[in-house]
């Protein structure tokens, strides 16, 4: 998977297409053998999982292995480390307060959890993935940061109907570097779902690789999306939703939409409870 980039976002490349690849491999041919033994894994893991979320299971499995951080995307331990600093930043800029109850989709080794769970009050913190390799990872993160009296809900999922949860919860969502390696069908899914588990003023902010081109896929790992698929996807289920300018003014690849049940969540910056007196 592309760690979380520096550079300017490509928004009109196709990674997919055969003239991408050879430039890429010309430009960069340090790159090429790296990825073919990716490509090589991939195929095999593909056959033995037709489904993606036992697919990409099986791909955090192996690149857990070698190294959580390098897992969740970041390159090294200070990328790992900024890459959780920018995602904490931004909620608390639009109002993340300890009192609210945050569900972290796809925590991954909470790389930007263990700062949210240090932040809020104890219990409000439910993270979920679908890898037990980087929820174990996660364990050893929460250890490491001597957070265990925050006690955080650490739990395995297998889809993202969100159906053990329950309704009207969260004043905050979050899914940072997930739906850049969903299908449609799996953003499709937490979509439909999400709107249920959310407070009536709360939102669901998710980050995404965006493709102002064709929308394509690479490797059942990465995908790129026009930013118009997206809102229309939350708008069919009957959720607001909004591109967030100010995260593009951030150092990260992806770009975020923000999703809510009120219109007033995705037009204010901030959860409304925070208007409460
Ligand atoms: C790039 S990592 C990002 C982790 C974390 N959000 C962060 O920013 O460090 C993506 C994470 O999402 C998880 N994931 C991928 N697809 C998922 C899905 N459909 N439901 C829940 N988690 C998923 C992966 O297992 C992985 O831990």
């Amino acid at each position: 998977m592309p760690a979380d980039a520096t550079s300017p976002k490509k928004l009109r490349n196709n990674r997919a297409a055969l003239t991408h690849k050879i430039g890429y491999a010309v430009r960069h041919p340090g790159r090429v053998v790296p990825y073919l033994s990716r490509a090589g894994r991939d195929a095999w893991l593909s056959l033995k999982h037709r489904d993606h979320v036992g697919y990409y299971r099986a791909v955090m499995a192996s690149d857990t292995r070698r190294n959580p951080e390098v897992a969740v995307g970041s390159r090294s331990h200070d990328r790992w480390l900024a890459l959780g600093q920018m995602q904490f930043d931004y909620l608390i800029e639009h109002g993340l307060r300890p009192e609210h109850r945050m569900l972290d989709i796809g925590c991954g080794n909470l790389r930007g959890g263990w700062r949210f769970i240090n932040h809020l009050d104890t219990g409000n913190y439910y993270g979920i993935d679908i890898s037990p390799d980087i929820l174990m990872a996660a364990k050893k993160t929460l250890t490491e940061r001597e957070l265990q009296a925050k006690l955080p809900h650490l739990t395995i999922t297998g889809d993202l109907t969100l159906d053990f949860l329950p309704s009207d919860h969260f004043d905050v969502i979050h899914a940072h570097s997930v739906f850049s390696h969903s299908p449609l069908d799996v953003i499709e899914e937490c979509l439909a779902h999400v709107g249920r588990v959310l407070t009536p003023t709360g939102f669901f902010d998710f980050t995404f690789d965006r493709t102002e081109g064709t929308e394509h896929q690479v490797l059942r790992e990465d995908f790129y999306y026009r930013t118009e698929t997206l809102l229309a996807l939350a708008r069919k289920h009957g959720l607001h939703a909004r591109f967030m300018e100010d995260w593009e003014e951030r150092p990260h690849g992806q770009s975020k939409i923000r999703v809510s049940r009120s219109p007033l969540a995705v037009e204010s910056v901030r959860p409304a409870r925070d208007a409460r007196p």
